[in-house]
């Protein structure tokens, strides 16, 4: 047996319908959409060379220094691979990973990370088995593979727009993998949206995601909103189709002050926006009125605000961004994304 090499550089998303609340093991409790984006991403290398110790055995490099927190997760994870992956056994795993934006910027890092080391997984399974090549399979795979390690991690294998979930009259739609909105799908105006990122705090949230979707177990009005995402996931897609703007906005503002109600509606109940994003809701609000220019918000699990928009409206929204809101002196950072192809092989 030889040393290996193999590399992916996955992008992280952003959810347009969120997925809040799963069913053991990782299956979501609604379908969810979300945005592909493109420079957020996580470039990961994974070097194996053959090992006696028999046991998954790992080292993690995080932005080149071995990080023990984030080794143990994903040890962990591997574990439970090892059906699949007979061979983590047999290897020693040296895993260099880093993100194109900075560390505790606010933006989630498991979806790009968890996409990655799939990625990798499946890429090293093809070279010591042989088995598989690139093809359709592979993708799919690999998005079963991460919605195991981080649910939402599993739509981002996939370019532009993906949703994870079984929806009703879409058969190609699972709840083990993400499958990708066909182009034809998609109006021209949602390929190229772009996403500012509108950094609020960039500190580790309170709560985390698996206890928040814990959460919504025994929530009052969990029922309600599984309805409700299953319907606000069909009218956005068929808006998505038609361009229809306004039904965008309208679902995509909702599904965030949704999820945020959910969490305040908890039992503990939790609190995750700041007082500067809703000041950001009022300005975002406030300007699209103005201007009429279709901009709108989303908010992830934390306090950040992710502001959509089109790309033939960059100039006058970036000028918007740098002269109002910066003024304001509440946003600690912006980054400026966009939709995005999906994952890229890294070559030798
Ligand atoms: O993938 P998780 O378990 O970190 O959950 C992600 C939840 C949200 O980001 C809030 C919504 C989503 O669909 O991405």
């Amino acid at each position: 047996m030889e040393n290996l090499k193999v590399g992916w550089t996955s992008p992280s998303n952003i959810a347009l319908v969120k997925y809040w609340g799963k069913i053991p093991v990782q299956i979501p409790a609604n379908p969810s959409v979300s945005f592909t984006l493109s420079k957020a991403k996580t470039s990961m290398t994974v070097f194996a060379s053959p090992s006696n110790l028999k046991a998954v055995d790992v080292d993690f490099y995080f932005e080149g220094e071995l990080n023990e927190k984030f080794k143990t997760k994903i040890v962990k994870f591997l574990e439970t691979e090892v059906d699949r992956f007979p061979w983590l056994k047999e290897f020693h795993l040296a895993i260099n990973s880093e993100n194109t934006f900075p560390h505790s910027s606010g933006i989630a890092s498991s979806a790009s990370s968890m996409s990655a080391l799939n990625l990798c997984l499946l890429s090293l399974d093809e070279k010591i088995t042989g088995h598989r090549a690139l093809t359709e399979d592979f993708f799919r795979e690999a998005s079963d593979l991460s919605r195991k390690a981080s649910g939402s991690a599993s739509r981002s294998v996939y370019p532009l727009l993906a949703t994870w979930g079984e929806i009703d009259n879409l058969p190609e739609t699972s709840n083990l993998f993400a499958t990708p909105v066909k182009k034809n799908e998609i109006h021209e105006a949602f390929k190229s949206f772009c996403d500012a990122i509108l950094i609020v705090d960039a500190g580790e949230k309170s709560v985390s995601s698996r206890a928040g979707h814990a959460l919504m177990d025994n929530h009052p009005f969990a029922i309600e909103r599984f309805k409700r995402a299953r319907y606000n996931l069909n009218k956005l897609l068929a808006a998505m189709k038609t361009g229809d703007m306004n039904t965008f906005i309208e679902v995509v503002e909702e599904e965030a002050l949704m999820l945020h109600s959910l969490m305040m509606t908890s039992n503990p109940s939790y609190i995750l926006l700041k007082p500067t994003s809703l000041l950001l809701i009022e300005k975002i609000r406030e300007f699209r009125s103005k201007t009429n220019i279709p901009v709108c918000f989303t908010i992830d699990a934390g306090p950040n605000i992710h502001l959509l928009y089109p790309a033939e409206f960059k100039t006058d929204v970036h000028q918007w961004l740098q002269k109002d809101l910066v003024d304001l002196k509440v946003v600690q950072n912006i980054i400026y994304d966009e939709v995005g192809l999906g994952p890229e092989q890294i070559k030798d």
